[in-house]
C-alpha cells in the first residue's frame, strides 16, 4: 500500500506521454507554398483541395470548411431551416458547443439522456421529447464512437427531423462501413488542437445534399450566394470561412490519418482487454452497426460498488499521483451557469426551465463513474501501454486491499 505514490512511493510513471498535435510532419514546405501564393484565405486553391480531400475522405459529395467546429455547428443548423423558437434535440452529455450553437440560432435545446453503455445519445428516449416545434435531432459521436443512427434517422423519418451529425470528434469513423458526417442531411467536425485532425482552430461541414450544401456556403460567408456576386448578400451569415494555412496543414495530416487511426485501434483494444480484468472498471461499448471509431478519448467507467463505495474522484487522485492522468470530462449540460437564462437576454427560452431537468445516466456517468485519459495515451508504444495498465491495477488493487485509506483523500 505504501508504495503508492499518494502516500509516499514511486510513482508508475515518471515522463510524459506522447505529445499531441503531431509535431513532426512535414509543414514546413506546404505553408511555404501558402506564404508564396499570396492567397492566404477567400479564393485559395488549396482550401477548395482540402474541401474535396476532405469530402472524399468522410464518403461525402460536399465539404465547406469552417473556423471552427462551433461555428460549423451554427451554419448547419441555419442551412437546414432551424428557426428562432424551433427545438433541437441533443444529448446532455457532450461538450458545450453541441448545445451553445443551438441558442446561437436562438433555438431551444431539448436534452435526452445517454445510453450507459455507449454514452451516446439514447434514441429510444428521444420520441417522448418531440413536439410541434421540434425540428432536428443533433447527434454526437461521442469520442468517435458514432451514435445509433439507424434508430435516430428511422425516428427523423417517421416525425419528419433533419438529422445533423456533430461529428467533431469522429474524424474517421463509420457506421455500417460509411463514414460518419454525411448520413445524415450533414454533419460537423472539428479541427481545434486536441482533435485527431488538428489546424490549431477549423472545422468543416460536410453532406450528400447539394442545396444544404449552397446554404451552408451562403451562412458560413457573409451571406453570399455561390456563384453570385461579392457584394449580393441573401441570408444573415457571418465570416466564418476557413484560412489556407489550416488547410495544407490538414492535407498533410491527412497522408498520416489511416496510420494513425490503425494505432489508436490496436491501443485501445490492448487497453480494453487488459483493464476489463479488472472487476469494477468497464470499457466503453459500441452498438453493433459501428464499423469503425475514431478513438478521440478513451473512456471507461468505475463502479464505486466494486471498491467498497470508494468515489471515483479520489480513485483520480490516487491515478494522478502515478503519472497518469484520470479525470472526468463534461458535466450534464444543463447545469452550466449559461442555461441559468435571463428572459431579457434570451426570451425564447422563457417557459424552458432547465434547473428543474434531471437526466439520470448522464448524472450518474458524470458524477461518479466515467474515467477519461485523453488521446495521446493512444498514441503511445507497448511499453507506454503497459505503464497506463499497470497503474490501473495498481490503484485499484489498493484500493481494494485498504478501501479506508482513500476515503478522505484531500
Ligand atoms: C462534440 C463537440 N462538438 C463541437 C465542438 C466544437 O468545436 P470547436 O472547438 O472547433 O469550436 C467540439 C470541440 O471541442 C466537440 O468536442
Amino acid at each position: 500500500m505504501n508504495d503508492l505514490a499518494i502516500f509516499g512511493g514511486n510513482p508508475v510513471r515518471t515522463k510524459p506521454f506522447s505529445s499531441w498535435p503531431e509535431t513532426n510532419h512535414d509543414y514546413g514546405t506546404a505553408l511555404q507554398k501558402v506564404v508564396e501564393s499570396g492567397r492566404w484565405g477567400v479564393g485559395s486553391p488549396l482550401i477548395k483541395q482540402f474541401n474535396e480531400t476532405f469530402a472524399e475522405t468522410q464518403d461525402a459529395k460536399y465539404c465547406i470548411s469552417t473556423n471552427s467546429g462551433t461555428t460549423a455547428l451554427w451554419v448547419a443548423l441555419k442551412a437546414a431551416g432551424i428557426k428562432a423558437g424551433d427545438e433541437v434535440i441533443v444529448p446532455a452529455y457532450t461538450f458545450i458547443a453541441t448545445a451553445s450553437a443551438i441558442l446561437m440560432a436562438n433555438a431551444v435545446p431539448v436534452f435526452v439522456d445517454i445510453d450507459a453503455n455507449t454514452l451516446n445519445i439514447d434514441a429510444s428516449q428521444i420520441e417522448s421529447v418531440i413536439t410541434p416545434k421540434t425540428k432536428a435531432i443533433m447527434t454526437v459521436h461521442i469520442s468517435g464512437n458514432p451514435a445509433n443512427l439507424g434508430h435516430i434517422l428511422a425516428i427523423a423519418e417517421k416525425h419528419d427531423l433533419v438529422v445533423i451529425e456533430d461529428a467533431a470528434q469522429a474524424h474517421g469513423a463509420e457506421w455500417n462501413g460509411t463514414k460518419v458526417g454525411a448520413i445524415g442531411l450533414g454533419g460537423i467536425f472539428s479541427f481545434q488542437t486536441s482533435k485527431n485532425l488538428s489546424a490549431g482552430e477549423g472545422g468543416a461541414i460536410v453532406t450528400n445534399d447539394e442545396a444544404f450544401m449552397e446554404a451552408c456556403f451562403s451562412y458560413h460567408n457573409c451571406g453570399r450566394v455561390m456563384g453570385g456576386k461579392w457584394y449580393e448578400h441573401n441570408h444573415l451569415g457571418g465570416n466564418f470561412r476557413f484560412n489556407a494555412f489550416g488547410a495544407v496543414m490538414l492535407l498533410e495530416q491527412l497522408k498520416h490519418l489511416e496510420s494513425e487511426m490503425v494505432l489508436r485501434e490496436n491501443n485501445r483494444n490492448k487497453l480494453d482487454e487488459q483493464i476489463s480484468q479488472i472487476e469494477g472498471l468497464t470499457p466503453i461499448g459500441r452498438y453493433a452497426e459501428t464499423t469503425r471509431e475514431s478513438n478521440h478519448l478513451y473512456l471507461l467507467k468505475y463502479d464505486s460498488s466494486k471498491f467498497n463505495d470508494v468515489h471515483r474522484d479520489n480513485f483520480f487522485k490516487a491515478m494522478q499521483a502515478e503519472g497518469v492522468f484520470t479525470y472526468k470530462g463534461y458535466t450534464p449540460l444543463y447545469r452550466e451557469a449559461l442555461f441559468i437564462t435571463n428572459p431579457d437576454e434570451y426570451p425564447w427560452l422563457k417557459d424552458h426551465d432547465y434547473q428543474s431537468l434531471s437526466l439520470p445516466v448522464t448524472e450518474n456517468i458524470s458524477d461518479n463513474e466515467i474515467v477519461w485519459l485523453k488521446q495521446n495515451h493512444l498514441l503511445g508504444n507497448d511499453d507506454d501501454l503497459n505503464d497506463i495498465i499497470r497503474a490501473f491495477e495498481k490503484v485499484t488493487g489498493a484500493i481494494k486491499k485498504d478501501p479506508d485509506k482513500f476515503r478522505d483523500l484531500a
